[in-house]
């Protein structure tokens, strides 16, 4: 199978054929000719970040419900996040996520393994009966503040028993103030090991960051929203306009950006639970804002594609290039409309991002397969792969 039509290649939009053998890219060429594709073929995104819910927390998200949100917003594969009900704290419930995943997933999946203080001196363990079976992205996210946090003792024993990835969510327990939290927990960290820092909010973490062998995370909410405009909860906080605009001045030294995908319903809103649904938004979003020449799209594919797949050690993911997986997004640039809850398809049927504007994929392709088409799904559950070992 050849595609051909306006690629991104290599960091620029060129004319061009792609030719597909087995899911994978085997030639790229101008003189490739094949089937026209209207729009800009771009590669599928990473979400690195997300929350499917499942288990007894079903009503809000399941693999299945998340899963196709991620295909509708142009993901070909997310890592999901282990403080679910319960949490994936041992090998027996990994497997059991693994196997609900493997029947109702519509995108690849994969799924980081849970530290907590009781399982750390078996971590490594555990880990690596894991591994005998699937790819294992990194252990995280690890909390250091709340419900399944650890203290800083118990991080750098971990991280000094496995030689694996660690992601942080970096909160400081003892820190009032939301902005020091944050720079005194990475701070501390920083001084420990190398880390990957889930969605960093300030501008003084993500520098230092920047400036060490750790690697970092930002979402679109704490980008785009500040805490005067967005009320509803989520951790790490929306900080102040200013704290903002400081760190959209900085987007470019953040390695990755996700979506933190953390859906509740309305009425747990509410209630103050903490979290905002976006794997489907995001790219959409960040398409539309690189269209109008607010945000690079070289930066966008660094951020949403290319690092992911180096960071967390994804082969045959990534850029379009030949040897990796033809995973492909086309979006219509003339196609841009306002964000409305009622057209995503995450369970939980709200979003901050209402009425905001942005170009959703027309198709997307995964392994070479099209599996979605002017906003019809052709596969079903369970298409998707979870990453084997
Ligand atoms: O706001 C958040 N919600 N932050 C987290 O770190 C967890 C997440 C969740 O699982 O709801
Ligand atoms: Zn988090």
């Amino acid at each position: 199978m050849i595609i051909y039509g306006n690629v991104f290649y290599k960091g620029r939009i060129v004319e061009c054929g792609i030719e597909v053998e087995n899911g994978v890219v085997v030639d790229i060429g101008k003189d490739k000719r094949g089937k026209s594709v209207d729009g800009i073929i771009m590669p599928a995104g990473i979400d690195v970040h997300v929350h499917f819910r499942d288990f007894k927390e079903s009503y809000k998200e399941t693999i299945e419900s998340g899963s196709l949100s991620a295909l509708y917003g142009g993901v070909c594969l997310v890592v999901d996040q282990p403080n679910t009900n319960p949490p994936i704290v041992d090998e027996e419930i990994y497997f059991k996520r693994m196997e609900i995943a493997e029947r109702s997933t519509y995108v690849d999946y994969s799924l980081n393994l849970g530290l907590v203080k009781d399982n750390v001196d078996e971590i490594d363990e555990i880990l690596k009966k894991i591994e005998e079976k699937y790819y294992v992205p990194a252990i995280g996210e690890v909390f250091l503040k709340g419900k399944m946090s650890v203290s800083y003792e118990t991080l750098e024993k971990a991280k000094k028993t496995v030689n694996k990835l660690i992601t942080v969510h970096a909160e400081d327990p003892n820190e009032e103030d939301d902005v020091m939290a944050e720079v005194k927990a990475v701070e501390r960290c920083l001084k420990m090991n190398r880390f990957h820092f889930c969605h960093i909010s300030t501008a003084k973490a993500l520098d230092m960051i920047y400036n060490s062998e750790s690697t970092s995370e930002v979402t679109p909410h704490h980008l785009l929203y500040s805490k005067e405009v967005v009320k509803f909860k989520v951790n790490p906080s929306l900080k102040s306009n200013e704290e903002r605009v400081a760190l959209v001045r900085n987007f470019y030294k953040a390695d990755i950006l996700s979506s933190d995908h953390a859906p509740h319903t309305l009425e747990e809103k509410w209630e103050g639970a903490p979290g905002f649904p976006g794997v489907e938004t995001l790219y959409p979003m960040f398409f539309y804002m690189a269209k109008k020449g607010y945000i690079k799209i070289n930066d966008l594919v660094e951020k949403f594609v290319v690092n992911p797949a180096k960071i967390f050690g994804f082969d045959r993911y990534g850029e379009i290039e030949v040897g990796n997986y033809a995973n492909f997004v086309v979006f219509d640039p003339h196609r841009e409309r306002p964000i409305k809850a009622k057209d995503l398809h995450s369970k939980v049927g709200w979003t901050i991002y209402e009425g905001l504007m942005a170009v959703f994929p027309k198709d997307v392709y995964i392994r070479g397969e099209k599996v979605l088409e002017d906003g019809e799904i052709l596969i079903d559950r369970g298409f998707g792969k979870v990453l084997q070992a």
